[in-house]
């Protein structure tokens, strides 16, 4: 089947084998904090068994409600924002098609899926509610406190649309919440229209949130295998659960950026090299940077979407200042592949291809891209996975999520809260004159 692999050996002028040796100390801290539960946050971090730990019979009535969507609805919008959204979103862009709401309606086997309450835009807004149209519409409203500003004014606008056309009670059977198991203004709503809910669990924070209903319910919506994730995170849980640095990818990953971070590189690029990756990337950006930035601490989390951004950052990345490492998301196999045919009086003069695959072409051109950073002073991590499918989708975000929890152990935060998050509230609030 293949396996995740992580490579630092084009980070070798910054990072000895040593130091990481010497660094297996503080691993063995970190480790012993959030797996014994007594590290500062571990209260959020119930996403760390989640995968031996979910609740069975809710996760059988997401796929029950996730079937009767498919059937029934044109069209799904899956109203959130931050952790409530991103990872659906990195899921759904990662394992559907490219251009799946475009796709006729029986190769797509759904409703076209939409996301909203993710910005106060009322252009956005407004030309969503263009597409939706007259068409059968289904809501997914995730929020765990239920009163965050974007998706609640979202919510309010797509209530009134399906009240206005269903009455309240037909309104009800096509609106999903998904949120606190027993507060909120959102939970009091759902409890008085008789909407189906979904729990978002108390001891996982929303960055961490995606194996459960917050995310697997439009995942499912989607038409991706629910059983294929969890078995790739059950998976991860054990592969993952070990200190020795030698035999977990993970925590090399986490003592690599932290030894990095130390050393002045203190900007951390994913680079992809699947457009597919777009969204994985902002997941991974939300997870990193709430995570680790705080008390003036923490990498700053980009992504680049390579070739594409060669082309417009590259410059920056070869020769801009160097406080930059970039971890590339490589995957083996594509799901398609296409051959590279010989032209006639080679016109465009590309017949030196010919013969190869775009993928070939696509590895080249990451091989050229890590040596020329290397070269470049810029280190490069390696993060190899077989192929994109549920599974794999799967071991990724627990990889990335056990890596984090450690990583920021290591950098001496709680790697579970958010606080800064509220400032802009606060004054966002105060200035709408919220009493
Ligand atoms: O990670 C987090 O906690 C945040 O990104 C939240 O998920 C986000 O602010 C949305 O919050 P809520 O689900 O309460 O609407």
């Amino acid at each position: 089947m293949g396996d995740l692999t992580f490579d630092y050996s084009m980070a070798d002028a910054f990072v000895s084998e040593q130091e990481l040796e010497n660094l297996q100390t503080k691993v063995d801290l970190a480790h012993e904090l959030l797996e014994s539960g007594q590290g500062p946050g571990s209260e959020y971090a119930g996403w760390l068994n989640w995968p031996e730990t979910y609740d069975r019979a809710e996760f059988a009535r997401v796929k029950e409600v996730a079937a009767t969507i498919r059937e029934k609805a044109d069209v799904f919008v899956v109203i959130g924002i931050g952790g409530s959204y991103l990872g659906a979103r990195s899921a759904l862009s990662l394992l559907t098609h490219a251009f799946s709401n475009q796709l006729p309606r029986d190769k797509r086997g759904g409703p076209e899926i939409y996301f909203a309450g993710q910005n106060v835009s009322p252009d956005y807004l407004t030309q969503l509610l263009d597409i939706v149209g007259d068409r059968e519409l289904y809501i997914n409203v995730v929020s765990k406190s239920g009163t965050t500003l974007e998706p609640a004014l979202a919510f309010r606008v797509f209530r009134r649309l399906l009240e206005e056309r269903y009455g309240r009670e037909g309104a009800g059977r096509r609106i999903i919440a998904t949120t606190d198991r027993e507060k909120g203004a959102l939970k009091k709503l759902a409890d008085e229209e008789g909407y189906e809910t979904f729990v978002v669990p108390d001891e996982v924070g929303g960055r961490y949130s995606v194996l459960t209903p917050v995310g697997l319910l439009p995942i499912a919506v989607g038409g991706i295998d629910l059983d294929a994730v969890m078995a790739g995170a059950a998976d991860a849980q054990r592969l993952y659960k070990v200190k020795e640095l030698g035999n977990n990818p993970a925590y090399r990953y986490a003592a690599v950026r932290n030894l990095l971070y130390n050393k002045g590189k203190t900007v951390e690029l994913l680079a992809t090299y699947e457009p597919s990756f777009s969204y994985f990337t902002e997941w991974w950006k939300q997870l990193f940077g709430e995570s680790e930035g705080k008390e003036n601490k923490g990498i700053f989390p980009a992504g680049v979407n390579f070739t594409t951004d060669l082309h417009s950052l590259g410059q920056y990345i070869q020769d801009g200042y160097r406080h930059l490492f970039t971890t590339t998301v490589w995957v083996d196999k594509p799901a398609a592949d296409m051959t590279i045919i010989d032209e006639e009086g080679n016109p465009d003069g590309l017949n030196y291809l010919t013969g190869k695959s775009l993928h070939e072409v696509n590895l080249r051109a990451r091989e050229g891209t890590m040596l020329a950073h290397t070269e470049g002073s810029v280190p490069n991590l390696l993060i190899s996975v077989p192929e994109i499918s549920p599974y794999w989708y799967g071991r990724m975000v627990y990889y990335f999520e056990k890596a984090c929890g450690i990583s920021g152990y290591l950098l001496g935060v709680n790697p579970f809260d958010q606080p800064g998050v509220e400032a802009y509230k606060k004054n966002m609030f105060r200035l709408l004159g919220k009493m």
